[in-house]
């Protein structure tokens, strides 16, 4: 079992990444930004209570998203583990995913950085919006998603470095080869620790 988060800023690659490596390690790709929006479009009352947060560029609330998750994380069938894709975003949540991985008898293995600078966030998510559709696609959101990834987001980078599990990854080039670089980056730190 592998479990792998996927971390960074709005706009850094983590949908893209996690695709282009889920495959190599035969793992179940869990975005939340993903699961929200289907409920969005369901519109179901989770998805309802989600679009005023998503809207604002601010982060759903701690209980509601990790009663998602474990929603998600019950119902799968076996793989080789999970991909995690802009989860957790919050201490809480980490310590949350934690004691969900625990129980079977599994952890987080690694935590991929992807680092972007700011600027360059910006100008990807604004391209993107052109056909994304996405109601949070716009400066004014992205620059609150930015502040908010700023203020909350990066304790859990730190909450894993302190494990030894922080792996960074510059994010910006070719997708490719940020893919390959995920992967031996990857594959060295897990070798390691057999
Ligand atoms: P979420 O959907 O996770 O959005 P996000 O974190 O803001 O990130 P994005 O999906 O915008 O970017 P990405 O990093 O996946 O990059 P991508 O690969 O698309 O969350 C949305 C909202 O849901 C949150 O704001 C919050 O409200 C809520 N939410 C979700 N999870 C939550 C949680 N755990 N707790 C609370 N609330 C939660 O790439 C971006 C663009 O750049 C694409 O167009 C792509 O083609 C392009 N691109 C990618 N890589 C490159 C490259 N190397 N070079 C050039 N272009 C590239
Ligand atoms: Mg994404």
């Amino acid at each position: 079992m592998l479990n792998i988060v996927v971390f960074g800023a709005p706009g850094s690659g983590k949908g893209t990444q996690s695709d282009a490596i889920k495959s190599h390690f035969n793992l179940f790709h869990i975005s939340t930004g993903d699961v929200l929006r289907q409920e969005i479009a369901l519109d179901t009352e989770t998805g309802r209570i989600a679009k005023k947060y998503i809207d604002g560029g601010q982060l759903v609330p701690d209980d509601i998203i990790i009663e998602v998750l474990a929603h998600v994380l019950d119902k799968l069938d076996h793989q080789d583990g999970v991909i995690f894709d802009g989860f957790p975003r919050t201490v809480v949540q980490a310590e949350a995913l934690d004691r969900m991985l625990e129980k079977r008898g599994q952890r987080v293995d690694a935590l991929v950085d992807l680092q972007v600078p700011e600027e360059l966030l910006v100008e990807r998510v604004l391209n993107r919006s052109k056909v994304s559709g996405r109601s949070d696609d716009n400066e004014e959101a992205v620059r609150q998603r930015l502040e908010v990834y700023k203020s909350r987001t990066i304790p859990v980078m730190e909450y894993y470095r302190a494990m030894g599990k922080h792996i960074p990854i510059n994010g910006v080039g070719d997708i490719n080869e940020i893919s390959q670089g995920i992967i031996s980056a990857l594959e060295q730190k897990l070798n390691r620790k057999v």
